[in-house]
């Protein structure tokens, strides 16, 4: 244990069945749940309630970036409490920290994406996005313009627009969704592809998905597309190459505008502050960011947005027109300090350039674990990761859900000293962009000992037997 505090973690599981909603919880397991408590980190590194020291394989939620503890941050964010602890944004007040953090990002923004709207997370910067994509579309005069594609197993937040452009199955449950103007393509997964097809052939049919539900809609009538770069929480899918390129193209060609979400690819994940332009070749017309904006040790968001658009409604035709969309923290003073500091860090320790080198490492040493008899597929790029299970390896068949292999392997990888993000059938990477070659060794050992075990597990209990 790092400090000299103590948890009684019977209590805690106490007070947290008695009092606390967790989000993506399943309900049954309400009464009787004794959940993981993280109690303490440092560096890679985080500690539960019983002082269990673990690598951190999945950076708290994709967002740890510069990793734990830094004194660097709680001083920043210390001093920005004590001259500002907050101030409203609304309107014509600002504060310093929010002038000071949006132009110092703007500049790596690529293009003339260089004006920033900040807000509190991942999803009220995408739900903001949007209303401004209806906003803009109302205010030139082309209101039907309302449509919005999106991807199956996309995922882009928790508010009611962010959740209803997102599209993983298995959230679907009992909610409700926008559905009238929501389109979801399907998801541009090459492992997924149909059999005899090619990597090319398969980007040729995604790509027209998307064209041919603008001509379906009507060019005139689809305001947007909003993609992650690489899907993410839908288990790191990595559309074939040029897919971002070429649906950027066809939105181009349309007259539709292009969002990429990178609350998960940017701040470092992929090497880069933004992904968009270095990595994928598009420059969007907006943007989305959170997470690793302060490497999660405070909450915020933003969207950043080109001159382009912008312009169109500053002008003259701009008075008396109000973008009535804002949240109490949007643009919080001590948030913004934080990601100062965080962009500060990262600059001048070069982390970018450590997730280029490191990144194509990571990712090597992983794909090792294929050899394991149920490891059907390893994708990702960088710092983002999935490892995806499978009954069987010719057919591709995941295992089932019942199964529960992630959280399988997750309890053999804890007592090694490492936590993964379960997924249904996959576990997803994605730990702080610092971890050094021995730490992502160390990864790697532990999940084959995990993943193992799993397999000898499920071969006793007769639900799975191997191929060979
Ligand atoms: C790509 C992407 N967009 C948006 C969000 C929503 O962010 P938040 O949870 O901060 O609201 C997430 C969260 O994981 C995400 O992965």
């Amino acid at each position: 244990m790092l400090s000299n505090m103590r948890y009684d973690t019977e209590a805690l599981w106490a007070k947290d069945r008695d009092h606390i909603i967790h989000p993506w919880i399943d309900l049954g397991t309400a009464k009787t749940r004794q959940p993981l408590i993280i109690a303490e980190s440092a560096g890679a590194h985080i500690y539960d309630s019983d002082g269990r020291r673990m690598l951190d394989g999945i950076g708290g939620m994709w967002c740890v970036n510069i990793g734990y503890a830094r004194e660097e941050m709680v001083q920043a964010i210390a001093d920005q409490i004590r001259s500002l602890c907050y101030y409203s944004p609304f309107g014509l007040i600002s504060t310093p920290p929010s002038i000071e953090f949006g132009t110092r990002i703007a500049q790596y923004a690529p293009g003339d994406l260089k004006h920033v709207f900040f807000t509190t997370g991942g999803s009220t910067a995408v739900d903001s996005a949007l209303r401004f994509v209806q906003f803009y579309f109302n205010f030139i005069g082309q209101p039907e313009k309302k449509h919005i594609i999106t991807r199956e197993y996309a995922y882009h937040g928790s508010t009611y627009l962010s959740a209803s452009v997102s599209g993983k199955p298995g959230d679907r449950g009992l909610l409700d969704f926008v559905t009238d103007t929501v389109h979801h393509l399907p998801a541009p997964n090459p492992y997924r592809r149909p059999d005899g097809m090619t990597e090319a052939e398969f980007c040729d049919a995604k790509v027209k998905d998307l064209e041919d539900k603008i001509l379906e809609l009507g060019p005139e009538r689809v305001a947007c597309f909003i993609g992650e770069p690489l899907l993410a929480s839908g288990g790191v899918i990595v559309p074939p190459t040029g897919y971002q390129r070429r649906t950027w193209e066809v939105c181009r060609k349309y007259d539709v505008l292009y969002i990429s979400d990178e609350v998960v690819t940017g701040f470092g994940r992929l090497g880069e502050i933004f992904a968009s332009e270095p990595v994928f070749d598009i420059v969007p017309d907006i943007i989305t960011s959170a997470k690793g904006l302060t490497s999660g040790y405070v909450p915020l968001g933003a969207f950043f947005v080109s001159d382009r658009l912008y312009d169109r409604l500053t002008g003259p035709e701009g008075k008396g027109k109000y973008f009535t969309n804002g949240f109490t923290y949007s643009a919080h003073p001590v948030a913004c300090a934080a990601g100062l500091k965080n962009l500060e860090i990262i600059e001048r320790e070069n982390i970018l350039g450590h997730v280029r080198s490191t990144g194509p490492y990571f990712l090597e040493r992983l794909k090792t674990l294929l050899d394991l008899p149920i490891v059907g597929d390893v994708r990702g790029s960088h710092m983002m990761v999935c490892v995806e299970c499978v009954a069987d390896k010719a057919t591709k068949q995941p295992m089932p859900g019942d199964w529960d292999v992630a959280y399988r392997i997750i309890r053999h990888a804890m007592p090694r000293g490492l936590l993964v993000r379960p997924l249904s059938h996959m576990i997803v990477l994605s730990p702080p962009l610092t971890v050094n070659k021995t730490e992502i060794d160390q990864m790697v050992d532990i999940l084959r000992a995990s993943i193992r075990a799993v397999a000898d597990e499920l071969m006793r209990e007769g639900l799975w037997r191997s191929a060979a």
